[in-house]
């Protein structure tokens, strides 16, 4: 069976990470964070990217797409599961253009989930993350100004080459996480009722 995948975009600070947890509750999808995967391979002893993954994020840089494509393959198949929430990617056109190469005919995607949020409110839900301890290396003024760059100047217009293909499903993300979740049920159910 083909697996399944939904990306989900937005500005650093619009939800993603949080609603994509809520949807894995109560849906039967994998949350899948390219920033998560990154920054556990950052981790990992021996990794050959560490150093370079560390100072991409530090700067608000998309990395290389072979890095990020292969440790989103090799959790999509370790999961063994067939429907995937893909959080934080694709980023840049080097993102989009490297997953059609590898994984577009390995997956049937079926809509991006993009999250709307002001960049006043993003920055303050992420200085507060930063504050409470999240311990990124990149919740602070100076990373945030160069990840806002980064997502207009090169997430946007991949949210817009989706839009054209009718695949972007918007949800105002400036309100609470359970009423951000309540916009965010009515696109699953409605895909679960043309699906059946
Ligand atoms: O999505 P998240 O905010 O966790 O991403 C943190 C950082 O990880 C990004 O600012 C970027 O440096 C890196 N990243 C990337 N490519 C992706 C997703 C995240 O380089 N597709
Ligand atoms: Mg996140």
């Amino acid at each position: 069976m083909v697996p399944d995948v939904v990306f989900v975009l937005g500005a650093p600070g619009s939800g993603k990470g949080t609603q994509c947890s809520l949807i894995s509750k109560e849906y039967d999808y994998v949350h899948l964070s390219a920033g998560d995967l990154l920054r556990e391979e950052r981790q990992r002893p021996g990794s050959e990217y560490g150093e370079m993954i560390e100072e991409k994020i530090r700067n608000g840089e998309i990395v290389p797409v072979e890095v990020t494509c292969s440790l989103l393959h090799k959790a999509m198949q370790l999961s063994g599961k067939t429907r995937f929430l893909i959080d934080g990617f694709p980023r840049n056109k080097d993102n989009l253009d490297g997953w059609e190469r590898v994984m577009s005919d390995k997956t049937k995607l079926q809509f991006i989930l993009f999250f709307e949020c002001s960049r006043d409110l993003c920055t303050e839900r992420c200085l507060g993350r930063g504050a409470a301890g999240s311990g990124r290396s990149d919740d602070n003024l100076e990373s945030l100004h160069k990840r806002f760059n980064t997502y207009l100047n090169e997430t946007m217009p991949i949210i817009q080459h989706y839009d054209q293909q009718g695949l972007v499903r918007r949800i105002d993300a400036e309100v609470s996480p359970e009423e951000v979740f309540d916009s965010v049920k009515k696109v699953f159910n409605d895909t679960k009722r043309i699906a059946a």
